[in-house]
């Protein structure tokens, strides 16, 4: 369960401080072809997609986020050279498509805010929807970025331009259903000295790479390359650090070695 209901534009400060942007574009551009088609699960605010687009990539984000999707759609590029990017609110386990993509990805650990059958469910749609030779990318939380990661109470100031945004989190654990609880109280104060105040919540399954391994494997995948970066880095890491799967559908890799 998960609640993401705040302006895009507070997140987008928030994100800027977690994550690279151009390290995780040129890392998803590099499973596209020219003019390649992307579904982005859990698009947020489209920064990836807006970077792929760019780019000359065409695609689909799905976000359950009303005001995230809202955002994605009004800052969508418009250049001439740019990829066209439909935004779809709704849940991703709900979505269902007849389109093809070249690479289908899901990053910032928003899998983890799917329970198990939730997931299994999603990726076994998405088998079908690769196009052939397409790629499945997967920057999912692991149990050691929980673990080491764990802190009762955040206090945390993340500062944009003439906007500062202050996150007071509260993390907590449901041993029994291994899920991982985030509640938080959102703050920005704009170049006006405006203050607003929002709630947000979600809640994170805790998953190990052995049982994505062995999801995707059961869902109709074969990894084809595991990292522990963007930048490619060897992985899995020792402790905390994105857990990177890239995958294709295991039935066409072998129609294309017979
Ligand atoms: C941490 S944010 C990551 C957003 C984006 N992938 C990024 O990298 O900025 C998690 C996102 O997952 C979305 N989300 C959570 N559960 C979802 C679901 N079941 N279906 C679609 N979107 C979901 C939230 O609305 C939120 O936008």
């Amino acid at each position: 369960m998960s609640s993401f209901e705040y302006p895009g534009e507070y997140y987008e400060v928030i994100r800027k401080d977690f994550r690279d942007v151009a390290g995780e574009t040129e890392f998803l551009a590099s499973y596209l072809p020219p003019g390649g088609r992307v579904l982005d699960i859990g698009s947020g605010t489209g920064t990836n997609l807006r970077a792929l687009a760019a780019l000359g990539h065409s695609g689909v984000g799905v976000d359950q986020s009303s005001d995230f999707t809202a955002y994605a759609r009004a800052a969508a590029p418009a250049g001439p050279a740019d990829g066209v990017v439909e935004y779809v609110h709704g849940r991703a386990e709900e979505y269902v498509t007849d389109q093809r993509f070249d690479l289908v990805y899901s990053l910032f650990s928003t899998l983890n805010q799917l329970d198990r059958a939730g997931l299994r469910q999603l990726l076994t749609g998405v088998r079908g929807w690769l196009a052939p030779g397409g790629h499945l990318v997967i920057d999912i939380g692991h149990l050691l970025n929980f673990v080491d990661g764990y802190q009762p109470n955040i206090i945390a100031h993340h500062q944009g331009d003439d906007l500062l945004v202050t996150r007071l989190a509260r993390q907590s654990v449901h041993a029994h259903r291994a899920v991982w609880r985030n509640e938080e109280t959102i703050i920005a104060r704009d170049g006006a000295g405006k203050v607003s105040m929002f709630a947000n919540f979600f809640d994170q399954t805790v998953f190990t790479a052995p049982e994505v391994r062995d999801l995707l494997a059961d869902t109709g995948f074969e990894v084809v390359a595991e990292y522990g970066g963007f930048r490619k880095e060897p992985g899995p890491r020792i402790g905390r650090g994105p857990l990177l799967f890239v995958a294709r559908a295991a039935g066409a890799v072998q129609e294309v070695a017979a």
